[in-house]
């Protein structure tokens, strides 16, 4: 069987960040810097990507300004014909440094927001005048013409200020802007109770975001992703298992998605060790949930299944025990409305004890 290659290429250049955000979906045990690989080996990566037909690369972290070689590697991806996505939180980022991604060939950023208020991004990130730094990066984006994307990640503290966080993009110039609620993967799992909105704040941010898109339809794309606790099917999680998205760790392990290796039967390949391509088409690990036959029975006989792609295998394996159950967002579930009393209840905790991430290992 021919396996077509993945859309994208997301390259978790570092796990070192000078955020230390309560949702950050990075693993609790942290790749250390000593360990990432150099710039040769992440060059090799992307000529391999490309000439196995990948389309796209997105620049991820950690964040992944702390890289020096950044810009080399931008330039490097674009030489081969690759489309280059910064995902970013912007704090590390000068004029300068901008100038030169811009001239190496960078055509997208991803800014994350943590919130519009200044004290509520400082609370939920660790990081003081991040915000304000943001609202200077993004100036500096659009002056160079590079498009925008702002990634407005909600939790129940700035459900409320969905609305402004959507102004906010428009005000910046932005094509696009994510109205993400936290998926509770890494520190964001841990940190569920202390995040989790109410019901009622998911429906009111729904009917915002509604009312936004009429607004600003033909001038800003909304995205909308709300926290799948509260939903009835799962999402389609990574575009579905080793389908359309193939992701290399800090030390270059390469993984279907960030959160494969929280799944304990499953051996990885490194990318120092065998071809990238190979990976993706033979590694056990990558075939074992793929396409129609590597879903659970439920999914494999539901109408939706070429839709949601059988959800989240890490998810399954969280919340119900076992990657090869049926993900428990979804209504056909065994374990669905224990899934939504856990949100419900835990939306109710009041609590605001976050456990920060880490920001590195040395
Ligand atoms: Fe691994 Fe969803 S995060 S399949």
């Amino acid at each position: 069987m021919t396996v077509p290659p993945p859309l994208a290429l997301m390259m978790e250049l570092t796990h070192r960040c000078p955020l230390r955000c309560a949702y950050c979906s990075n693993p609790l045990a942290l790749e250390p810097a000593s360990q990432e690989l150099d710039t040769a080996s992440w060059r090799r990566v992307l000529d391999q990507a490309a000439a196995m037909g990948i389309l796209q690369v997105h620049f991820s972290g950690g964040e992944p300004t702390v890289r020096s070689d950044l810009e080399d590697l931008v330039g490097h991806a674009a030489s081969v014909g690759l489309y280059t996505n910064l995902i970013t939180s912007g704090v590390l980022l000068d004029s300068l440094r901008i100038d030169a991604l811009a001239a190496r060939g960078l055509e997208h950023v991803q800014l994350g927001f943590q919130d519009c208020d200044p004290a509520g991004s400082e609370s939920i990130s660790g990081f003081r005048g991040g915000f304000e730094r943001k609202i200077k990066v993004a100036g500096w984006l659009r002056q160079r013409g590079l498009a925008l994307t702002v990634n407005a990640v909600m939790t129940r503290h700035n459900a409320v200020r969905a609305g402004a966080l959507i102004d906010l993009a428009a005000e910046l110039g932005a094509r696009r802007v994510e109205i993400a609620n936290v998926q509770y993967y890494g520190w964001g799992l841990l940190n569920r109770a202390a995040l989790m909105p109410t019901r009622d704040q998911l429906i009111e941010m729904t009917a915002v975001v509604e009312a936004a898109r009429q607004r600003l339809t033909g001038i800003m794309v909304i995205d909308y992703v709300i926290p799948d606790y509260y939903a009835k099917r799962p999402k389609a999680c990574m575009g579905g298992w080793a389908r359309r998205f193939v992701n290399v760790t800090p030390t270059g392990r390469v993984l279907p998605c960030h959160a494969a290796e929280t799944i304990p039967d499953l051996a990885f390949d490194r990318v120092c060790d065998r071809p990238l391509a190979e990976i993706w088409t033979d590694n056990m690990a990558f075939q074992k949930y793929r396409g129609i036959k590597g879903m659970p029975a439920t999914c494999q006989h539901c109408d939706h299944r070429e839709i949601d792609w059988g959800g989240c295998r890490c998810q399954a394996l969280a919340l119900a025990g076992a990657a090869d159950a049926v993900d428990p967002t979804c209504e056909r579930s065994p374990n669905h409305d224990e899934i939504q009393a856990i949100a419900a209840r835990e939306a109710m905790t009041g609590r605001t004890d976050f456990v920060y991430r880490q920001r590195s290992l040395g």
